[in-house]
């Protein structure tokens, strides 16, 4: 009797212990008195949301650091740059899945999903089809194959896609795109039939930036997802980008109420390439650099935390899927270069460059478990 007690206890403690870090690797030596670490994949999974980030796939094989907090702490990944057009098809009809393979190989054997990122946009495309001077039955035939090929080998493996990235420009209007002048405005439907086509279970999103509060671009970008989904366009979801500066903070109601009009058509909502740069724009655009002086730096990362906590606790009360960041360490951020050297200018993550976890990391953790 006492024996059965035991085992029982024993299998408790066992089945408690794997749910409170469900996705986190174990060590072989993992026991029943292993203490759960709180992760923030644990924390998301708790939420039942998945938590992520960009990978930069040159530092996932070259830091193990960077490599070993990816694996902990995050349960979905985007490439950064190796699925887009130039890096997948370098040359017309010449499939490159080397990079990807390797992201996909690392996210499988740390029970990760991947997002992939993406199919149709205005930049990152190859030079053969820039200069091409393709017919318009040319350029849908270019499209159709790239999709095509890219999400059959990926098929099970990447669930979700970024079909269309940025359609709209900063003022609403359609962007001028080698895709729209060359097919025309139809290219959106089509990108999402061809790719429903390919692999029917995957998820397929719409993403674009400053479309998170609400707004004259934001209005556009809703009445484009409400034409689609009129028209029967297999369209799962749609990817706010959430790229925002400490000096122009959203309101976080704005957000919720964008993501909750977008989720009453029958869209699914995630933020997909979070981070808070420390500069205003016209900063970032001239090379300008971050403040370095103590006191004006850590108020900075202050206010940078609120702004993770508000759009975590937006996604987390509007009931997105997925919160994710473009990156997690300042160490190899997009923004941080300046155009004139390679010294230090923006920190817009949740890890410093030498891997310490910032305010807006314990932000996301006190987010998670509601406290603020
Ligand atoms: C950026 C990458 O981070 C850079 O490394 C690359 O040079 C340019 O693209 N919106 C997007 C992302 O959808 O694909 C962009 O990524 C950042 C803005």
């Amino acid at each position: 009797m006492k024996y059965r007690y035991a085992t029982i206890l024993f299998l408790l403690t066992l089945f408690f212990c794997s749910c409170a870090t469900p996705g986190t690797t174990h060590s072989p030596s993992a026991s029943a008195t292993a203490v759960p670490i709180m992760t923030l994949r644990g924390l998301a999974q708790s939420h039942n949301m998945l938590v992520g980030t960009a990978v930069n796939v040159e530092a996932l094989g070259n830091d193990k650091t960077y490599a070993d907090i990816l694996g902990k702490q995050f349960n979905v990944v985007t490439p950064e740059n190796v699925m887009k057009f130039d890096a997948i098809e370098p040359q017309q009809g010449v499939y490159d899945f080397t990079k990807g393979d390797a992201l996909v190989a690392f996210a499988q054997a740390h029970h990760m999903q991947v997002r992939g990122h993406n199919f149709v946009w205005y930049q990152s495309l190859p030079k053969w089809l820039i200069n091409g001077n393709f017919t318009k039955a040319q350029l849908m035939a270019i499209l159709k194959d790239h999709i095509t090929t890219v999400m059959k080998h990926y098929k099970g493996k990447v669930t979700m896609w970024d079909v269309v990235n940025e359609a709209v420009d900063d003022n609403g209007k359609m962007i001028d795109s080698l895709w729209a002048r060359g097919i025309g405005a139809d290219y959106i439907a089509m990108a999402f039939r061809w790719a429903h086509e390919a692999d029917p279970q995957a998820h397929l999103f719409y993403n674009d930036y400053g479309t998170e509060g609400m707004g004259t671009k934001s209005n556009v970008v809703y009445n484009l997802l409400q034409d689609l989904k009129s028209h029967g366009v297999p369209i799962y979801g749609v990817g706010l980008q959430t790229h925002l500066h400490i000096t122009d903070p959203l309101q976080e109601q704005d957000v919720i109420s964008n993501m909750r009009r977008l989720e009453n058509l029958g869209l699914k909502v995630q933020i997909t390439e979070m981070d808070v740069s420390l500069r205003t724009h016209e900063e970032i655009q001239s090379g300008q650099s971050m403040p370095h002086d103590q006191q004006s730096l850590q108020s900075a990362l202050a206010k940078q935390a609120t702004i993770y906590h508000d759009m975590l606790d937006a996604c987390l009360q509007a009931a997105c899927e997925a919160f994710v960041m473009w990156g997690f360490t300042d160490r190899y951020t997009w923004l941080n270069w300046n155009g004139f050297t390679d010294t230090h200018v923006d920190a817009p993550l949740i890890y410093d460059e030498i891997y310490q976890r910032k305010p807006a990391f314990n932000a996301l953790v006190n987010t998670f478990r509601g406290v603020s």
